[in-house]
C-alpha cells in the first residue's frame, strides 16, 4: 500500500498503534483482547499517573507549560466524566489507557497525543495497578481494624462468659469467651501486619521503564515517584514491566484473611445450631427457608466461608498466569486484574458484614457455662496430683481411671467424695474437690497467653491501642 493510501485507511476506528497495519482488526479479536470492562475500575489511578507523567515531561523540557496545563486540564475533565458516569467508551478503546488518551485527545486536540511520550502501556499499567492496590490495601487495613474493634468490643462485653475450649471438636478445657474472640483478633493483627509489609513492595514506581528497556528521555523518575507518593523507583526496566509479585503477595495475604474469616464463620454456623445452642443470630443477619417455616439460617456466615474459595482461586490464577512467562511484558499479564479486583472486593465485603454482625450475636451464657465444666476439669485434678509430687504421667493415668469410673457409673467428677477419690490415689485431699471449679481452672492460667481474666484484659487493652494506631502495627498513611 502506498503511504498515501495508508494514511487514508482506517479512518473508521483508527488505533493508536495501527501505523504498520494494512488490515483492520477482526471484530472478534477486538472483543477478545479488550480489557476495558475490567480495567476501567482503575481509571482514576490511570489519570493520576498521567498527570504526574505529564509534569515529568514538562520538567524534562518535552512539554511547554501551556501544553502541560492544557493536558492536565483535559485529564481532569476525563476523570470527571468517568466519575459522573457520562464517559462513553468506544469499541476501539482496547483498555483504560487507550480510552483515556482517546477522550483526552478529543477534548484538547492533537496535543493530547503528547501524553504518551517516553511511556509505554507496559510501565503505565504496572503503575496503575500499584496505585490501585495501594489504595485498596489502605482500605482493607481499615476494614480489618474495624472488624478487630468489633472483636475487642465483644471481648469486653463477654468477659464473664465461659465456654468450653475444644480440641478435635471435643470439649477440652474451659476458656473465657473473650479469650476465644481474642484468638481471632490476633489473626487479624497478623493480617494487618502482612498487608503493611506487602505495601512496601507495592509502593515502588515502574513508570520510566518504558516498554522494557527504559524510556528514551532523561525523565526524573524520583520526582514522579514523589508526586505519586511512591517510596522508591524500580531499578530494572525489564523487571519493572513484568513483575507482578506484589499481586501474588497481596492475594496470599488476602487468602489468609479469607481463611481466618471462614474459620470464624464456621464457628458461628456451628454455635448457632440447635446442637450447640451457644449463639442466637440476629434476625437482620439470618435468612429463612422458602419451604421450611421454622428455619433461621446462618447464610451470611456460610457465604463468608464460601467466598474463601474465590480468593484462593484468584491466588492460584495469578500464580499460574505468571509461571513460565519470558521477560519482559506479555499480554498474559492483562489477566491479572479481574481476579485481583474480585478478591479485593470479596474480602472487603466479608470484613464489613462480619464487623456489623458480630456485635449483634446473642451469646447464650448459661448454655455455654453448662457445657464448659464436667470432664473438661479433669486436667485440674491431674495438675493437683503433680503439685503433690506425682510425676505427670502417673497423675494422668490416675485421673484417667477416675474419669473411667465416672463414665461407667454415670457420675460427675464434682460428685465424687474425697473418700472415693482416695480409692484412686492417697494424694487426694479435700482440697482436690475445690479444684473442680471452672473459675479456678481459668484463673490459674495467668501466664502470658493464658485464658485468665487479668491476662485477657491486658491483651484487650494492648490490641485496642494497636488498632487505633498507637501500636506497632499502624497502617501506613496514604501516599
Ligand atoms: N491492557 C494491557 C494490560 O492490562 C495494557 C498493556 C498492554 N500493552 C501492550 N503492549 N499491548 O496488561
Amino acid at each position: 500500500m502506498s503511504p498515501k493510501a495508508r494514511s487514508k485507511r482506517g479512518t473508521k476506528a483508527a488505533k493508536a498503534w495501527d501505523g504498520r497495519f494494512q488490515e483492520p482488526t477482526d471484530p472478534l479479536v477486538e472483543i477478545f483482547t479488550n480489557s476495558l470492562e475490567s480495567d476501567l475500575q482503575m481509571a482514576a489511578q490511570d489519570i493520576r499517573g498521567s498527570v504526574a507523567h505529564v509534569h515529568g515531561l514538562e520538567r524534562a523540557g518535552l512539554l511547554t507549560s501551556r501544553e502541560t496545563a492544557r493536558i492536565v486540564r483535559g485529564l481532569g475533565r476525563v476523570a470527571k466524566e468517568i466519575r459522573d458516569g457520562t464517559f462513553r467508551a468506544k469499541a476501539s478503546d482496547e483498555d483504560v489507557h487507550m480510552a483515556v488518551e482517546r477522550r483526552l485527545t478529543e477534548l484538547v486536540g492533537p496535543v493530547g497525543g503528547k501524553v504518551h511520550t517516553g511511556r509505554s502501556r507496559n510501565d503505565q499499567v504496572a503503575t496503575d495497578v500499584r496505585l490501585w492496590l495501594r489504595d485498596e490495601i489502605d482500605s482493607a487495613t481499615e476494614d480489618l481494624a474495624t472488624l478487630t474493634r468489633a472483636l475487642l468490643q465483644r471481648a469486653r462485653t463477654d468477659l464473664d462468659v465461659v465456654v468450653p475450649g475444644y480440641t478435635h471438636l471435643q470439649r477440652a478445657q474451659p476458656v473465657l469467651l473473650s479469650h476465644h474472640w481474642l484468638a481471632y483478633a490476633e489473626m487479624l493483627e497478623r493480617d494487618r501486619d502482612r498487608l503493611a509489609d506487602t505495601r512496601k513492595r507495592v509502593n515502588v514506581l515502574p513508570l520510566g521503564a518504558g516498554a522494557l528497556s527504559g524510556a528514551g528521555f532523561r525523565l526524573n523518575r524520583r520526582a514522579v515517584a514523589r508526586e505519586l507518593g511512591f517510596e522508591a523507583v524500580t531499578e530494572n526496566s525489564l523487571d519493572a514491566v513484568s513483575d507482578r509479585d506484589f499481586i501474588v503477595e497481596f492475594l496470599s495475604a488476602a487468602s489468609l484473611i479469607a481463611m481466618h474469616l471462614s474459620r470464624l464463620s464456621e464457628e458461628i454456623v456451628l454455635w448457632s445450631s440447635d446442637e450447640f445452642g451457644f449463639l442466637k443470630l440476629p434476625d437482620a443477619f439470618a435468612t429463612g427457608s422458602s419451604m421450611m417455616p421454622q428455619k433461621k439460617n446462618p447464610d451470611v456466615a456460610e457465604l463468608v466461608r464460601g467466598r474463601t474459595g474465590r480468593v484462593y482461586g484468584a491466588l492460584v490464577t495469578i500464580l499460574t498466569t505468571l509461571k513460565g512467562l519470558p521477560l519482559a511484558y506479555n499480554r498474559d499479564l492483562q489477566e491479572d486484574k479481574p481476579p485481583l479486583f474480585d478478591a479485593a472486593r470479596t474480602i472487603r465485603g466479608c470484613l464489613a458484614v462480619l464487623a456489623k454482625m458480630l456485635p449483634k450475636l446473642e451469646v447464650q451464657k448459661a448454655r455455654m457455662r453448662d457445657a464448659a465444666g464436667g470432664f473438661s476439669l479433669a486436667t485440674e485434678l491431674a495438675d493437683y496430683l503433680v503439685e503433690r509430687g506425682l510425676p505427670f504421667r502417673q497423675a494422668h493415668t490416675v485421673v484417667g481411671r477416675v474419669v473411667g469410673f465416672c463414665v461407667e457409673n454415670d457420675r460427675d467428677l464434682s460428685s465424687l467424695t474425697t473418700a472415693e477419690l482416695k480409692l484412686f490415689s492417697p494424694d487426694f485431699e479435700p482440697s482436690a474437690r475445690r479444684r473442680l471449679s471452672i473459675d479456678t481452672a481459668i484463673g490459674r492460667r495467668s501466664l502470658v497467653g493464658g485464658t485468665a481474666r487479668g491476662n485477657v484484659e491486658r491483651r484487650i487493652k494492648e490490641l485496642e491501642r494497636s488498632v487505633d494506631g498507637g501500636g506497632r502495627r499502624r497502617p501506613q498513611k496514604r501516599g
